[in-house]
């Protein structure tokens, strides 16, 4: 096989009702429903070169080699794409992320989504975006949904992901309150396994969770935002409160989490229409109308405890940039 190469940018996502626990752990089944936004310039780009002459997949991570873990779960990926291709040749991955990488920001979702299709563009596989998108699903579940743009959906033991709505049915605005700038300790996959196996509140996040993902859903579908915050909130906490009853327990959250939770509520007392969610790091996302967002992030800015406030928006579908190769270098 000749050198090939591909490069795609892919966006972050962040669910609304969200996915914790697997169906099946060799296949990387999600055992509940969920549904994210994806989001605008919170973004990863990759590019995938099929070398000849590698020994190896290599992944440089934001300009740094990676080995280890990383390496090898890209390499995964690689090696279900070569297998469909029906090629051998090992690739050199080059990506890179435009908000910090460490500190639990979702890059798995935008990082492997981007990797399923710039590494299936670049074996010159034809393949329809739900297969790309169970591609990437295998390596990170959420990492299915950020195929798509808007408001997409992966149901309980699905392969892939479905757009829901696009990003411009209902132009919400997300600001992501950055409480921390170290990684997380505990990963997601680690911490799923974790909470199945010692948290006797497990089996009634995965019964309730359904239930919650319908809500939100229909909420979504009808923008209502009156509708979304309650079934959203209870959707995070529930997880939360799954993995708090672990033995021992996961804890993601650090003073400044439950103190953007509270100043959320007050500003919803007060008349904004604002909700908050949390993922398995000690960040807040808030979910706001646009009316309302400028005087959210200031009051976001002033919590004791918040480094800073990301905001960002509905954004699109991974894409495939034309020769878009020149402006990453390893
Ligand atoms: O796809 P993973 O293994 O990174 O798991 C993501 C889990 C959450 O971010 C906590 C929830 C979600 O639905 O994105």
């Amino acid at each position: 096989m000749t050198a090939r190469a591909a490069t795609v940018r892919a966006h972050a996502n962040i669910a609304l009702a969200k996915y914790w626990g697997k169906a099946d752990i060799a296949r990387n089944l999600p055992a509940v429903p969920s549904l994210s936004l994806t989001l605008k310039g919170m973004r990863t780009t990759t590019e995938v070169e099929f070398l000849p002459e590698l020994g190896q997949d290599e992944l440089f991570l934001n300009g740094a080699r990676a080995l280890g873990k990383p390496r090898e779960r890209a390499s995964k990926l690689l090696s279900e794409a070569r297998s469909l291709a029906q090629v051998a040749t090992f690739a050199r991955v080059r990506s890179h992320n435009d908000f910090p990488t460490a500190s639990g920001l979702a890059s798995s979702a935008s990082g492997f989504a981007a990797l399923a299709l710039a590494a299936v563009e670049a074996l010159g596989l034809r393949l329809p975006l739900e297969r790309v998108s169970a591609l990437a699903r295998a390596a990170s579940a959420s990492a299915a949904r950020s195929l798509y743009g808007g408001y997409v959906e992966l149901g309980a033991s699905a392969e892939h992901a479905a757009p829901v709505a696009p990003p411009e049915h209902w132009p919400l605005k997300m600001l992501v309150a950055v409480t921390s700038e170290a990684a997380k300790d505990t990963g997601s996959t680690d911490g799923m396994q974790h909470t199945a196996k010692t948290s006797p509140y497990y089996a009634s996040w995965v019964s309730d969770a359904p239930r919650l993902f319908a809500e939100v859903k229909a909420a979504v579908l009808a923008k209502d935002f009156a509708r979304l915050a309650p079934a959203a909130e209870q959707s995070a906490l529930a997880m939360h409160a799954s993995m708090l009853a672990a033995s021992p327990a996961l804890i993601y959250f650090r003073p400044a989490t439950l103190a953007v939770i509270e100043a959320v509520r007050a500003a919803r007392r007060a008349g904004s229409a604002c909700c908050f969610t949390i993922d398995a790091g000690p960040h807040v996302k808030v979910l706001v109308e646009p009316s309302s967002a400028a005087a959210m992030q200031r009051e976001l800015a002033g919590v004791e405890g918040v480094l800073r406030v990301l905001e960002s928006e509905p954004g699109p579908d991974a894409q495939i940039l034309p020769g878009g190769a020149a402006e990453l270098s390893p």
